[in-house]
């Protein structure tokens, strides 16, 4: 099977001089349409830069990209990075980050507006991935008016809108309790199994790893240890070297 995101070699190097940061040092990682895999690795190992480089938003300063089969760096031709993102990434964050002062409906409007879909099928689109995300009844509310996984729900609903092939999920759920964090993770897992959707998510939280199909660890500027193999819903993938 092709794989949805390929990553050989990746650096990434901030500044100059005596302020050069060598942050990543050549990752390789490759994850497979329908796996779910956790980026686990102390706090400034450079999972959000990785990650970033994977939704193209950071060029690295070396390595080869490949997204759906396509080089995005390290090959002959520069393919549009803004319109890859648009049609093939879905982005989600600690934070939900909803726009205050539009309803979750419309939240989710603006990213399918973006997509050029408008009028009644993308009220439809909206209604139905809220749905999907069992906040259909909380679309009318304002951010303000959502609880924190709620939130969390119609931000997921809004990555959504695209259908995208590669989730990129930055500690989603970091900013919730284990109950709700859990259900965010599971949300993510059945996008997988049903979409075949591959889903790379940053984590700390090992109780969240029940969810995964595989762990990487990123340490020193590499993938210092990596099961990212298939294993079946519920059971917890074999971890290697995660402390906490
Ligand atoms: N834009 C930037 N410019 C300079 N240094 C950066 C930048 N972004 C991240 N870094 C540095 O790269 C390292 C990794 O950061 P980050 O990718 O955010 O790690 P993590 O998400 O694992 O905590 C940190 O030392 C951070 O200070
Ligand atoms: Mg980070």
């Amino acid at each position: 099977m092709a794989f949805a995101v390929e990553a050989k070699d990746i650096r990434m190097t901030y500044g100059e001089g005596r302020a050069r940061v060598e942050v990543l040092k050549g990752v390789d990682l490759s994850v497979r349409p329908g796996e779910v895999v956790a980026v686990m690795g102390p706090s400034g190992s450079g999972k959000t830069t990785l990650l970033n480089i994977l939704g193209l938003v950071t060029e690295p300063t070396g390595g080869r990209l490949v997204l759906g089969g396509q080089d995005i760096y390290g090959g002959r031709f520069r393919p549009n990075l803004q319109r890859l993102r648009r049609e093939r990434l879905g982005f989600i964050f600690q934070f939900a980050n909803l726009i205050p002062f539009l309803t979750a409906r419309e939240n989710v409007l603006l990213s399918l507006d973006l997509l050029g879909l408008g009028g009644r099928a993308a009220r439809q689109r909206a209604d139905e991935l809220l749905g999907s995300l069992g906040v259909a009844e909380r679309a009318h509310l304002l951010p303000e008016k959502l609880s924190g996984g709620e939130r969390q729900r119609v931000a997921i609903a809004r990555a959504l809108a695209n259908d995208p092939k590669l989730i990129l999920a930055d500690e989603p759920t970091a900013s919730l309790d284990a109950e709700r964090g859990l259900s965010v993770m599971r949300l993510l897992r059945r996008l997988a199994d049903e979409h075949g959707t591959a889903v790379l998510v940053v984590t700390h939280d090992t109780r969240m790893l029940g969810e995964v199909t595989g762990v990487i660890r990123l340490e020193d500027g590499a993938v210092q240890a990596e099961d990212a193999r298939l294993v079946p819903l519920t059971k917890a993938p074999k971890e290697i070297g995660i402390s906490s």
